[in-house]
């Protein structure tokens, strides 16, 4: 089964929750209704139907209704439990007929297979699979690519796909109800469907779960999706799940929804006092640099505890407790903005850092100068070469993953950790210092960092970032860069700030 939820992506459904998909996309029980889930799995969704179905129609009008029904899945395993758990769904309702149910055991994302079913049903729903399409097999997502628009990004998930597949399966004014991850309202990846839906598609309703988890052994954050094929709508519903209800946060302009820009999804007075925090003097973004901090992919190597230093050398503990001494003139003091609090890390911690400012020290040059350093990092180069899954560029074992802020992170500096309960900016005045776990805000024109602090750290950021970030569970939000760039800066604050003087250290 393990095997089947990565590659699948398997992930059934609660009843409650296909019953607010139900009555917000089917809306009624016409026996000519043709109503398809195209990844029907074992049936939560079909199975549901056949009761609803069963419960709300006449014996002559249900059976019609039931035929009307369809599903595919790529498992025949999983529509064969399917395929019993309507029988026991109709034998339940006390119905004596049986039916021959409409499921097909096909992939969904194939063109070819869908092109007979081409605009013949009224609503399609579901819970589509959720897997990055770069993890399916190379002629699999070739294929995928020629065939869907929205499987055409490098970080596009089947999910995306499955919306322009229900939408290729609906009729002009059909409705489709997903549950799906919020990922493509809450992050760049999503922006291409975001413009299909907004160019091509009404949004009829979203309901949003924030924070809270409904799939029993998966972490997501979960988003459902209500499309009106082919119409364009002003307005559309919106509701949040807040942990026990569905809360109604009224209708909500369609024009909040921008294609280009991460979706906040709120009651329409709360996206007017977002936008006044937004208007007023300028974006945090505009007068400061935000960075993020350093990415070694491999952080219990590069960074040590230090423990003492004497002679130019630092000795520091290694993940497993043991003392290493490595040259200093190697190694920079780095301060983990996770852990930070009154403006102090909880440990004094250094990293190894094999760089003169941006550029790697050559490998025979790093052996040379800093032997010790080598050493101790040859003893890690397995682990070091297995980041990026193993592919990463064998001549560079001994680089941070990523080189970002190399430069950058140093100097002073207001720091955050990248997710926080409540906004938690904390002062570095001392410039040797570079970071990591986290995101760092340097006022471009001065270094007013005290000017900065408290309306970073204010109750209105709390408020900002509340409604308009990213969530994760247990009321941690997002505070990375694009989610405070956008921050809008007092005018009496932004002016105070004075020139940098442009000093780089590293
Ligand atoms: C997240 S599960 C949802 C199952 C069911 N709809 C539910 O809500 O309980 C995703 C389903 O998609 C199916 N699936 C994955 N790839 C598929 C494909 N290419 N074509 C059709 N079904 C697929 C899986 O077998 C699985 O049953």
């Amino acid at each position: 089964m393990i095997g089947k939820h990565k590659e699948f992506g398997v992930v059934y459904t609660p009843q409650w929750v296909v019953d607010l998909i139900l009555d917000n996309t089917v809306q009624g029980h016409d026996p000519a209704m043709k109503i398809c889930d195209p990844s029907c799995g074992d049936g939560a969704f079909l199975a549901r139907l056949v009761e609803r179905v069963c419960d709300a129609l006449p014996a002559r009008d249900c059976r019609r209704a039931l035929e009307n029904i369809t599903g595919f899945d790529i498992d025949a395993g999983a529509l064969e439990e399917c395929s019993r758990r309507l029988d026991a769904a109709l034998a339940a309702a006390g119905k004596r007929f049986r039916i021959k149910w409409n499921l097909h055991c096909m992939d969904s994302t194939s063109r070819a297979s869908l092109a007979r079913y081409e605009g013949r049903f009224d609503c399609v729903i579901g819970n589509p699979p959720y897997v990055r399409i770069q993890h399916l097999g190379e002629a699999r997502r070739k294929r995928m690519q020629k065939d869907w628009v929205l499987a055409n990004h490098g970080s596009a998930d089947l999910y995306i796909a499955f919306f322009e597949i229900g939408m290729f399966l609906l009729k002009r004014g059909g409705r489709l109800g997903y549950i799906t991850p919020n990922t493509y309202a809450k992050t760049m990846a999503g922006r291409s469907l975001r413009r299909f839906m907004l160019e091509q598609h009404g949004i009829a309703c979203l309901i949003d779960f924030g924070e809270h988890q409904i799939f029993d052994g998966a972490t997501t954050y979960s988003l459902i999706t209500v499309l009106h094929k082919n119409s364009k709508r002003g307005k559309f519903a919106l509701y949040r799940y807040d942990g026990k209800r569905i809360v109604n946060k009224g209708l909500v302009s369609v024009s909040s929804l921008p294609a280009e820009k991460l979706w906040t999804l709120e009651s329409e007075k709360t996206l007017r006092k977002i936008a006044r925090i937004m208007s007023r003097g300028r974006p945090l973004g505009e007068i400061a640099d935000i960075h993020v901090g350093i990415q070694t992919l491999a952080d219990d190597v590069f960074i040590l505890e230090k423990k003492s230093e004497e002679s130019g050398v630092v000795v520091a503990r290694d993940m497993h407790g043991r003392d290493v001494r490595i040259e200093s003139a190697v190694t920079r003091p780095i301060l983990k903005a996770s852990l930070m609090k009154d403006g102090k890390d909880a440990k004094e911690r250094i990293i190894i850092f094999p760089y003169v400012g941006s550029r790697l020290i050559a490998e025979a040059c790093f052996r040379e100068q800093f032997p010790m350093a080598y050493r101790y990092m040859a003893r890690h180069k397995a682990l070091l070469l297995g980041r990026d899954k193993g592919k990463f560029a064998p001549g560079r074992w001994y680089s941070f993953g990523r080189e970002f802020g190399l430069t950058e992170t140093f100097g002073e500096k207001l720091i955050t950790s990248g997710m926080n309960k409540r906004p938690n900016f904390q002062k570095c005045t001392a410039p040797e210092y570079t970071f990591y776990s986290g995101y760092c805000v340097k006022p471009k024109a001065g270094i007013d960092l005290d000017a900065l602090l408290p309306v970073l750290n204010s109750d209105e950021m709390d408020f900002y970032i509340r409604h308009t970030s990213r969530d994760y569970q247990n009321g941690w939000k997002s505070y990375a860069k694009s989610f405070i760039q956008d921050y809008g800066v007092p005018a009496d604050i932004a002016a105070r700030v004075r020139h940098s003087q442009g000093v780089m250290w590293g």
